[in-house]
């Protein structure tokens, strides 16, 4: 039987190289995009390109409503995922704190409690981070929160809510590792694998024309997360690298 992955902002950049790699290895591919026309129209190409399967779902993750409503969708469907890689994120000056905190953090975190019931024992989750997030680049208060190792999911959640620094991004991505660290150890009975991955700087709409990796590359690192068989770490390229 075929393995299901879900994809979140799977309609371009590396999300949708993502998409297209496991539909050619023989995935049936859920792209989870917040704008139904633009799922749609990504789907049908990656079918065209691929001879794959793949299908669209509206899955906004900065709205609770709508993974809500995508996870019951699937359910109804009796569909079961395998791998959720959360690579939905925003960067820049067109993303207020707010916004680019409740993408790239509360979006991966949301989306989690939303497929959990419906993710299988031995599934993975990739949680797509950057270089930018890294614990070094990271000013205090929020620093010594995410270098406690024994801080709770409640209290990143709070340390991330009372963020008013500014460089959201790389609070985002910092807490995504953090959050990752965290749940791993939650999710191992049900050996569920959860790793932050960082796809490096990568020539898309958000990386920009000058960035050194191709798509390609960039869904390679993120795609090591998809077949990891280790939990809880922050990767490029399929190495660890310091958080
Ligand atoms: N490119 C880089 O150099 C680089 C480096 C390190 C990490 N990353 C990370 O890699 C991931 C993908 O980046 P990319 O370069 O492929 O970016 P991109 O080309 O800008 O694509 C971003 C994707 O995220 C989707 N998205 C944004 N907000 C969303 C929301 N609320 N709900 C659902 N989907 C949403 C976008 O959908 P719409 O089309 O609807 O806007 C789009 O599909 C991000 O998490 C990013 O932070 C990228």
């Amino acid at each position: 039987m075929a393995k299901t992955a879900l994809v979140t902002g799977g309609n371009r950049g590396i999300g949708q190289q993502v998409a297209r790699v496991l539909a050619t290895e023989g995935w049936d591919v859920l792209l989870g995009t917040r704008d139904k026309q633009k799922g749609d129209a990504a789907a049908a190409r990656l079918r065209k390109d691929t001879g794959g399967r793949l299908k669209a779902i509206e899955l906004d993750v900065t709205s609770d409503a709508s993974c809500t409503t995508a996870a019951g969708k699937l359910r109804d469907g009796a569909i079961r995922i395998d791998a959720l890689v959360n690579n939905a994120g925003v960067y820049g000056r067109s993303s207020s704190t707010a916004q680019t905190l409740e993408t790239n953090f509360f979006g991966p975190l949301r989306v989690i409690d939303a497929m959990l019931p419906l993710l299988r024992d031995g599934a993975t989750i990739t949680n797509v981070t950057s270089g930018l997030g890294a614990l070094a680049n990271i000013d205090e208060p929020l620093h010594g929160v995410l270098a406690d190792p024994l801080v709770t999911r409640e209290q990143l959640v709070a340390a991330v809510r009372a963020y008013d620094g500014t460089d959201a991004y790389g609070a985002s991505k910092a807490a995504l590792n953090a959050l990752t660290r965290i749940l791993a150890p939650e999710l191992a009975p049900r050996q569920i694998k959860i790793n932050a991955t960082d796809p490096g700087w990568v020539r898309t709409d958000m990386g920009g024309r000058g960035a050194p990796r191709s798509v390609e590359q960039g869904a390679a690192s993120v795609l090591a997360g998809v077949h990891a068989t280790w939990s809880g770490a922050v990767m490029r390229d399929g190495k660890r690298i310091a958080p």
